[in-house]
């Protein structure tokens, strides 16, 4: 284990298996429909190239960047779209392909602007979420594991962009980030 990392609280394993369930759920779903998946840059990365791979079924994978965060671990309230699709969406059924939901404030405001454009449909699939700091009524459909409030790290997501290499989810020591 990392040495800033202070718990483990899912192993590559885990996450593995609860990825193929979320892959074997969403082929089910999409079966005939034209399944675009969009990750959410920097954080989904690892998520999106697991997740697309236990999808039988044709998809088209585009990408977004949205930042909230800065390099800190206090969310802004502030999103940016500071990468936009290059890609016209209409008629297509979006899903999202994002890390983790903390308030939810990022892909209230990406699902809004994807709606504009025309979309059949827009969904959200997210590795983790915090249900407890929950800021809006968003809601995903495709969720791994709900996770506690504490800044957690690997899988894709960082702290200050270190981190996201660690194959497995793990809490950050408090004293990293404070
Ligand atoms: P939200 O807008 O508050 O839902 O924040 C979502 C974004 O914040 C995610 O895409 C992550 O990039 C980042 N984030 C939130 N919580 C954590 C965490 O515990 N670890 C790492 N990144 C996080
Ligand atoms: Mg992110």
């Amino acid at each position: 284990m990392h040495r800033d990392v202070k718990t483990i609280l899912y192993s590559e394993e885990e996450i593995a298996k609860r990825v193929a369930e979320l892959g074997a759920e969403i082929t089910r779903d999409y079966r005939g429909s034209k399944l675009l998946c969009v990750g959410i840059l920097n954080g989904s990365a690892v998520f999106l190239s697991d997740l697309i791979r236990k999808i039988e079924l044709p998809v088209r994978v585009e990408f977004m960047a949205a930042s909230s965060y800065g390099s800190g671990a206090v969310t802004s309230g502030k999103v940016n779209i500071t990468h936009d699709l290059n890609f016209d969406i209409a008629g297509w059924d979006v899903l999202i392909v994002e890390d983790i939901i903390d308030t939810g404030l990022t892909l209230s405001y990406v699902k809004e602007l994807l709606l504009k454009r025309g979309p059949k449909s827009v969904k959200i699939a997210s590795i983790f979420n915090k249900p407890s700091r929950r800021r809006t009524e968003l809601k995903a459909e495709y969720t791994g594991f709900d996770v506690p409030d504490e800044f957690i790290v690997g899988y894709g997501l960082d702290y200050d962009n270190r981190y996201r290499n660690l194959p497995y989810i793990g809490v950050l020591r408090p004293e990293i980030y404070k």
